[in-house]
């Protein structure tokens, strides 16, 4: 397994490694250790499809149900669709391209959920020739540059994480998949189980800090995801066809950055590994 860095904080491309069937124990432990150290990995080159994908997310942990179907319609499916491209081969229409640009916002995937997901795992089949690239922040970095007043000021806090507070911005949400999602409560502050380096754990889903008023709130919210994604943090992702990558979701940030999407077409098939920590289902007040 060779491991190429990729930015001063954060990322690795990693060869000689292939992530579709049999991986021996050893392999799989140096993956899962590169996670937690890199945060984000990148694999050129895989011979992918989604059966081979859902096999490799089983080897990471449990795959999670995509949340956008099972919230409407009941039925579970482990993947999501990134990208213009429909199932049939056609470009989708405007509606969903407009809820995609959801995805333009920072955010770490599932933080509204009451069990976040670990990892995202997202392979690339079509990618557009320019534009469509796809940006990473640290949270662990932006942490370790925060002040020791800011880090204790900021140590035992709780943030609510609300997917529909954040969505509903951008395009309305099924009243079904609105009801699958109710907010959830997270400590402001993860610490990586295995390394114990912390992190704080913020993106357009965080609505508000507990105890907070909602000025008081945004600010602080505000101020960390500005001080965490400075032009020089940012990891800009280009992608190429045949590319996996897999991040931490429990301490990066990531967005799209859009493209011509009547244009180009772009479509990657994302799983996602549930995570371990279990959030607190915050209580509305009466
Ligand atoms: C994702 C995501 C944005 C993009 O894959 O979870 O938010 O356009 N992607 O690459
Ligand atoms: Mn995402």
């Amino acid at each position: 397994m060779q491991i190429q860095p990729l930015h001063g904080n954060f990322g690795a491309r990693i060869t000689d490694v292939t992530l579709s069937g049999v991986m021996n124990a050893n392999t799989l432990a140096s993956l899962r250790r590169a996670i937690d150290d890199y945060s984000l990995l990148c694999f050129p080159d895989q011979d992918m499809n989604d059966e081979k994908q859902l096999g490799f997310t089983h080897l990471l942990g449990e795959p999670e149900a995509e949340h956008v179907r099972f919230g409407s319609t009941g039925e579970i499916s482990y993947f999501g669709t990134v990208g213009n491209v429909k199932d049939d081969g056609n470009l989708q229409d405007g509606v969903n391209a407009r809820y995609q640009s959801g995805n333009q916002l920072w955010h770490s995937d599932s933080s509204f959920r009451e069990t976040p997901s670990f990892v995202s795992i997202l392979h690339a089949y079509e990618v557009p020739p320019t534009g469509g690239e796809t940006e990473f922040v640290s949270m662990r970095s932006g942490y370790r540059r925060l002040s020791r007043d800011q880090k204790q000021h900021i140590a035992s806090l709780h943030v609510i994480h609300d997917y529909v507070f954040s969505r509903s911005t951008v395009a309305p949400v099924n009243p079904n998949h609105a009801a699958s999602l109710p907010p959830v409560m997270h400590p402001l502050v993860r610490v990586n189980p295995e390394n114990g380096l912390k992190n704080f754990y913020i993106g357009s889903h965080a609505r508000s800090v507990v105890g907070m008023s909602g000025t008081q709130s945004r600010e602080l919210l505000d101020m960390l995801l500005e001080h965490t994604t400075e032009p020089e943090q940012i990891l800009r992702h280009s992608w190429e066809p045949g590319q996996t990558v897999i991040w931490d979701n429990r301490c990066l940030l990531h967005r799209g950055t859009g493209y011509d999407a009547s244009r180009w077409r772009r479509r990657m098939r994302q799983t996602r590994v549930v995570g371990e920590e279990k959030g607190v289902i915050h209580q509305m007040p009466a």
